[in-house]
This record gives structure tokens, C-alpha cells and sequence, in this order.
């Protein structure tokens, strides 16, 4: 399988864009890797090679429903033929918001921006508006976007004021977010955490058992208002929010990714005790009313509950991981799948550490099933039998490769 075009090109845009291709797009990025794609099409992406890929990235969430959706592109395309960014806002975004209202449990409004840290850091925002507090508290290797407070201290262009007021816990430590409230008294405005982990470059964890509940009632005892940022596991685990898998309410939920099959638009959702602070918090964008991502949304919420998408894209995950653990098996290896089935985190185990697993990925991307080796992967419902039985083939040619050259 061959690259060349894609190296090229990626030569060509060092000319003029910094690091070639900028943001977390450019991570993936190496001396053999797939760069730039030709065309997309369900479940599968070519790139300007020829090579055709089983897509388990899914644009890093977005893509749900598979690429190209006829019945979300549609919608998206009448809206755009009737006015797409005009001086009035479409009735679309009210259909929206009274879909998403009715579809994730325990919220009462919705606010839309175009991306995830467009919702967290909104957010946060209308937590602090609410409490008149300072302090966010997140979670350790917890992310929510780009923006200077969510970076780490020392990170270029940030400085060290932008995160001083955002303190760092755990993940499932519900004792060190008292500690925190605790040493913070009256200022803690929020506690913002996805709702379950999944950090970069590490096994992804589940909630242990009572910690929602406890970290619920913290806040609740506490005035400190709990976000849920379901940006990238949304409509993944339950079309209701997250939060509905794992027990507990959280007074805002975060989305973005998946929200519009591809589509550029975000979403907070909020309780009703968050209103006034929501209407008075000022947060906007030029492009924040484009309908035709609105009714792209729709169409997206409407298909994921038709198609009963949570469930579907779980079972799916479940069959990719069995089949590549066997996969793993069959060769001697060991592979660990971690986080939920529909985001599976991959690593193979090694003493050569994670670049032992990074070669297996390579290996299998060069085959044409396309996986990263330090984030989780993303699973649709475009995914078929056949995307499945190519990927555990692929990754069975990727173990042996491996094996041959050890
Ligand atoms: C959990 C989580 N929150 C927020 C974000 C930020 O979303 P965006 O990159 O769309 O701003 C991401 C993006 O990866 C995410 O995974």
C-alpha cells in the first residue's frame, strides 16, 4: 500500500500551514501514513492514493451514522436550499432544541455553538454565572478542547493564569474532589469530567462502582455544579446522555462530535435551575445559527433512535474486540480492549511498551484498517459484518507481520 501522493501533498502543505496539517489531525501523522482522503462513503474512506480503508477513527467521533448519510445529507441539503446563514435564526434550531430536550434525560434547554470546547467552555461559564465562583474542577488527563484554560501549565501560547484557577483531580477519586472542594471553600463553581475516562495514551476506565452517586451528592452538598462532558462518548452509550448508563444527573451535559453525523455543530444541555444563568451568560459566533447543521442534527438524532444506535454500536465494539483479542491470541499476543465497546482503547501488551502496540497499529493501517495507536477508537453503525471480518483478517496479517520480524 503506498502513500506517496499523501506524503507529497503533506510536503506541499509545510509550505503553508504550520506543522502541515495543524491540531490533533497531525499527530497521526508519519513518515508512511495515510495524510489526505480522496472520498468517504459509510463505513470506509479512500485516500488520494487509491487506498481504501475500514474507518475505526470515524473523524475522531463524529462520524455515526456512516459518511455520506443519504437521510442526514439530505436534510442538510434542503435546509441549505431553503437559507443557511441568515440575519434570522431557522426554526430548525427550535425543532433541535425540543429533540434534544426530550431525548437526554433530566435537561430543560439547549444552547448551540459548532464545537466541543464551544459547549464546555460555555459550560463552565454558566457554572460560574450561576455560583458567582471561581474555581473548575477537572479530571487528571481529562480533555474538553483547546481553549487556554484546558491546556497544560507551561503549554505555548498559554500562560500560567489561564489554568490557576482550574485544580486537577483523580479519575474516580471521589475523596480528592472533596479535598479540593474543601480547600477551596464557597469557590468551587464546577466539577467538569467526561463520564467515564478516556485519556490519550492510556487504558481507558470505567466509573467504579458508587462513584457517580457520591460525586452527585458532593455537588449537590457542595453548590458546585456538575457537568458532564459527553462531547466524544455521546449517543455512543445511551441516546439518553451518559450519565443515564451510569446512574446520576448532571445539572449541564456537554456534546459535540457525533451530534450531527459530521456536520459542524455542538450542544449544552442544561436544567432548569441553570437557566437565568445560561440566558444571561453572552456567548455567540458567526457561524453559531447556520440551520443546515441544525437539520443535519436532527436528522442524525432521529436515525440514531431509529436505528437504535447505542446498542448496535455496543455490540459491534464488543464483536471488533473479541476478534482482534482472539486475533491477538492466536499469534501469542496479548491484547487489552478498555473503556466502553463503542470507544474501544486498544494496547497490546509488551515488555517493548507502547511502541510494540504502535507497530501493530501501523501494520494494520498499511493493511487498510484504520486505527490509532494512542486514542480510543470509534465505532458506527455503518460498520458491518464484512467491515469486521476484514479488520479481524487484517489484524490477524498485522500480528503475523510482527511475528516475522521479531
Ligand atoms: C471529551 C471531549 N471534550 C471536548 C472536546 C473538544 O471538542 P472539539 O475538539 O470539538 O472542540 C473533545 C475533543 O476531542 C473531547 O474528546
Amino acid at each position: 500500500m503506498s502513500t506517496t501522493k499523501s506524503q507529497e501533498l503533506y510536503r506541499r502543505a509545510q509550505q503553508v500551514i504550520p506543522k502541515g496539517v495543524s491540531g490533533h489531525y497531525g499527530y497521526a501523522v508519519d513518515a508512511e501514513s495515510p495524510v489526505f482522503f480522496e472520498s468517504s462513503g459509510g463505513s470506509r474512506f479512500i485516500d488520494i492514493d487509491g487506498n481504501s480503508y475500514v474507518d475505526w477513527m470515524c473523524a475522531y467521533g463524529p462520524m455515526i451514522l456512516g459518511y455520506n448519510h443519504p437521510i442526514v445529507d439530505e436534510a442538510a441539503q434542503r435546509q441549505m436550499a431553503a437559507g443557511n446563514t441568515v440575519s434570522l435564526a431557522g426554526p430548525v434550531m427550535v425543532e433541535l432544541a425540543e429533540h434534544l430536550v426530550q431525548m437526554v434525560s433530566g435537561v430543560d434547554w439547549a444552547l448551540f455553538g459548532k464545537n466541543g470546547a464551544d459547549s464546555t467552555g460555555l459550560a463552565v461559564m454558566v457554572a460560574r454565572a450561576a455560583t458567582g465562583r471561581k474555581y473548575i474542577v477537572k479530571v487528571d488527563g481529562g480533555y474538553h478542547g483547546s481553549a487556554p484554560w484546558m491546556q497544560a501549565t507551561g503549554s505555548p501560547g498559554t500562560v500560567a493564569e489561564d489554568q490557576a484557577l482550574v485544580c486537577s483531580v483523580p479519575w474516580n477519586d471521589a475523596a480528592a474532589l472533596q479535598r479540593a472542594i474543601d480547600a477551596h471553600p464557597d469557590d468551587v463553581a464546577c466539577f467538569i469530567s467526561s463520564p467515564y475516562h478516556h485519556p490519550v495514551f492510556a487504558d481507558n476506565v470505567l466509573p467504579a462502582d458508587g462513584y457517580w452517586a457520591a460525586v452527585e451528592a458532593m455537588c449537590r452538598r457542595a453548590g458546585v455544579v456538575l457537568i458532564v462532558d459527553d462531547v466524544r462518548a455521546g449517543f455512543r452509550i445511551n441516546l439518553a446522555g451518559s450519565h443515564v448508563a451510569y446512574g446520576f444527573q448532571p445539572d449541564l451535559v456537554c456534546f459535540g462530535k457525533a451530534l450531527g453525523n459530521g456536520y459542524p455543530i455542538a450542544a449544552l444541555t442544561g436544567t432548569d435551575a441553570l437557566r437565568d444563568a445560561a440566558t444571561e451568560t453572552f456567548y455567540t459566533g458567526t457561524q453559531f445559527f447556520n440551520a443546515a447543521p441544525m437539520a443535519a442534527a436532527l436528522a442524525t438524532l432521529q436515525q440514531l433512535a431509529e436505528v437504535d444506535a447505542a446498542q448496535r454500536i455496543t455490540e459491534t465494539g464488543e464483536r471488533l474486540s473479541r476478534g482482534l483479542v482472539e486475533a491477538a491470541a492466536a499469534h501469542g499476543y496479548e491484547l487489552r480492549a478498555s473503556g466502553v465497546p463503542g470507544m474501544p482503547y486498544y494496547r497490546v501488551l509488551s515488555d517493548a511498551g507502547p511502541a510494540f502496540h504502535a507497530r501493530w497499529i501501523a501494520e494494520c493501517v498499511k493493511r487498510g484498517a484504520y486505527l490509532l495507536s494512542y486514542h480510543n477508537a470509534f465505532v458506527s453503525t455503518a460498520h458491518s459484518d464484512a467491515d469486521l471480518e476484514r479488520t479481524w483478517e487484517i489484524s490477524d496479517r498485522a500480528f503475523q507481520a510482527l511475528s516475522d520480524s521479531a
